[in-house]
């Protein structure tokens, strides 16, 4: 019960706690011996809709499950908390309860998870018939395009040579897809993400990000990370890109902070193999831009979802098939003026390859 990540108690029939689970504590604000003396009615603010739920389940005999439920701990002075609720009868018990409690914030996170996963398998399936169909033909029409230069009259070369630049562009517009289209596991070797994200600011700060300046927070203790590089490059420089192109070119002040941090507690269930992973690698980028607009968050790691009038809206869901091959997850958040998104990734001993 311990290890589980949300709160978990076990109420008796005058909603005491008789059992918390170490994230119940954590939620209540209370240890076990403490919770122990309370009734729930107590630590809930008055008139809460949970009450009612557990006499309805006390009434009915069987397991409930209500989602967000309205959860203000009213003595913490946490305000208000969306949470989902699974009440239970626990049997052989004197009409005792088992309630779980799954706050929102986690379940949108995971719900994020998901979303970006199956983006990534869309696109896929379209990248490799796109790679496929486009891009030879393509190469035979620069080809050809190239022979016909040898015998043009001088004055219309710069025809031939059009017809060769503008291939190349969509050559490399189709190459954008391309790592969507490949399914096969990529090649991964040790990497220093220090030395990578000091390259990839080392690139932004020289290229788009001339006006931005550049913060690195690093935990010099971290060890290095089992990683493609160059994807992991592209992944962050498409971060980095997008951080940038929300300050915007003009702005003065602009500031785009990289950090990385170790935590050893945080782990979540891969939707696909049901298995809690620990994702300890924690990569963050934050920018002091004007944040995400409320309607793209849903979709944000979905490809084509863009607000820009050039934008192709690949960057994101590109950054989410990059992270998730690396058995890892991203999130986005807004926290205190800053948009972040925080790459989670695991590590390497206790990957199974
Ligand atoms: N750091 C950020 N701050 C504010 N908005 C962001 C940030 N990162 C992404 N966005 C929003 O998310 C959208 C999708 O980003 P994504 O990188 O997928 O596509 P894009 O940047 O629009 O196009 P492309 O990456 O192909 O140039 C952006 O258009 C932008 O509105
Ligand atoms: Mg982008």
């Amino acid at each position: 019960m311990d290890a589980m990540p949300m709160p978990v108690v076990e109420l008796d029939r005058t909603n005491h706690i008789v059992f918390a689970n170490s994230a119940a504590e954590q939620h209540f604000g209370a240890g076990r011996l403490r919770l122990r003396e309370r009734a729930l009615d107590e630590i809930l603010a008055p008139g809460s809709p949970l009450i009612l739920l557990l006499d309805h389940v006390r009434a009915k005999g069987g397991s409930v499950t209500e989602y967000g439920i309205d959860l203000a701990v009213s003595k913490t002075g946490k305000g208000e908390l969306i949470a989902d609720i699974y009440a239970a009868p626990l049997i052989d018990t004197n009409k005792h309860l088992l309630l779980v409690i799954q706050p929102r914030a986690m379940m949108d996170k995971m719900n994020r998870q998901l979303t970006h996963r199956d983006a990534a398998r869309s696109v896929g399936a379209m990248a490799s018939m796109l790679a496929h169909e486009i891009k030879n033909p393509l190469s035979g029409i620069r080809g050809a395009a190239q022979l016909i230069e040898h015998s043009l009259p001088e004055a219309e070369k710069p025809l031939s040579m059009l017809i060769r630049s503008e291939v190349d562009r969509i050559v490399r517009l189709v190459e954008r897809f391309e790592v969507f289209s490949d399914g096969r596991p990529v090649p991964m070797a040790l990497v220093n993400i220090h030395e990578v994200l000091d390259h990839v600011s080392r690139l932004a700060s020289s290229g788009f990000g001339t006006n931005i300046a550049f913060e690195h927070r690093f935990d010099p203790s971290l060890p290095p990370i089992l990683a493609n590089r160059d994807r992991l490059i592209q992944a962050l420089l498409n971060l980095v890109k997008n951080a940038a192109e929300a300050i915007g070119p003009e702005t003065i002040g602009g500031r785009i902070t990289l950090t990385t941090a170790f935590r050893p507690g945080v782990s979540v269930v891969v939707p696909t193999s049901a298995q809690r992973v620990a994702l300890p690698f924690e990569v963050g980028i934050f920018d002091n831009g004007p944040g995400i607009p409320d309607h793209l968050l849903p979709h944000l790691f979905e490809p084509f979802v863009t607000s820009k009038a050039s934008g192709t809206g690949l960057g994101l869901a590109l950054v989410a098939k990059v992270v998730s091959d690396h058995g890892g997850v991203i999130e986005c958040e807004r926290l205190k003026g800053q948009t972040m998104f925080r790459i989670l990734l695991p590590m390497h001993q206790e990957r199974e390859r």
